[in-house]
């Protein structure tokens, strides 16, 4: 069966605050960090994506909100000159994009400040670039919409891009999540799950949910689910 090539990989889901109301964000953030282990927190650079989000000191505001785990995914051109105020305002992994370049560089960079780092690529970035750089990072992020604004639908023609990083994980044990992130709702999880994404970003589908809690049980056992477990 196809499920048993992959390993048993822990589900998780990462609720991004991108669709919170940010007018309520410490209530917002507490909340949402008593249903999930993780957080994701998309920073944008209004240069690397056409949009503006949040920056270190709103990361170190919630930090007191909450214990989850920040994933904090760096949309940003130039996010090596932030990499310490974010590990100072409390992230627990840095994603950068490969689209960027110097990546072997500012993979090292964000080491040096003890931060788990996530590499992300674009869906119009082929996975063969990513590859190489699966021992050295903590984290693979296929986006599976481009990157700046929630609430758009999923490209499926990304799972293919997830099969094979699933594959190449497995085959040499790295030490690696494979997260996907952009329009993953009761849809579209089962798809990433069975192509092997074990953490799963969700926005819109999460936070617009009058239950979010249920929102988040219902996305989370659809992915077991879709894993025959
Ligand atoms: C997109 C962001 C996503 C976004 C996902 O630029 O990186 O993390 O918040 O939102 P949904 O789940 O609504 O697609
Ligand atoms: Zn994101």
């Amino acid at each position: 069966m196809e499920e048993q090539r992959h390993s048993l990989h822990k589900i998780t889901m990462a609720p991004s605050i991108l669709s919170a109301d940010f007018g309520y964000l410490s209530t917002e953030v507490e909340s949402i960090s008593r249903l999930s282990d993780w957080l994701h927190i998309d920073v944008m650079d209004g240069h690397f994506v056409p949009n503006l989000t949040i920056g270190p000191p709103v990361v170190e505001a919630i930090r007191r909100h909450s214990k989850a785990f920040f994933d904090v995914h760096l949309m940003m051109t130039n996010p090596e000159n932030y990499f310490e105020n974010f590990a100072k305002s409390g992230a627990d992994s840095v994603t950068i994009h490969l689209e960027i370049g110097n990546t072997a560089e500012r993979i090292a960079m964000a080491r040096d400040h003890d931060l788990k780092v996530g590499l992300a690529i674009n869906p119009d970035t082929e996975y063969e670039l990513l590859r190489p750089y699966l021992s050295q990072i903590d984290l693979a992020l296929v986006m599976s919409v481009f990157p700046g604004f929630g609430g758009q639908s999923f490209i499926p023609g990304v799972l293919d891009k997830i099969r094979r990083a699933r594959e190449d994980i497995d085959r040499e044990g790295y030490n690696v999540s494979l997260e996907v992130d952009g329009g993953v709702n009761k849809e579209t999880i089962g798809l990433a799950a069975k192509a092997g994404a074990e953490v799963f970003v969700a926005g819109s589908a999460i936070f617009s949910h009058s239950d979010r809690g249920q929102a988040i049980s219902e996305l989370y056992h659809l992915a077991l689910q879709a894993l025959g477990r």
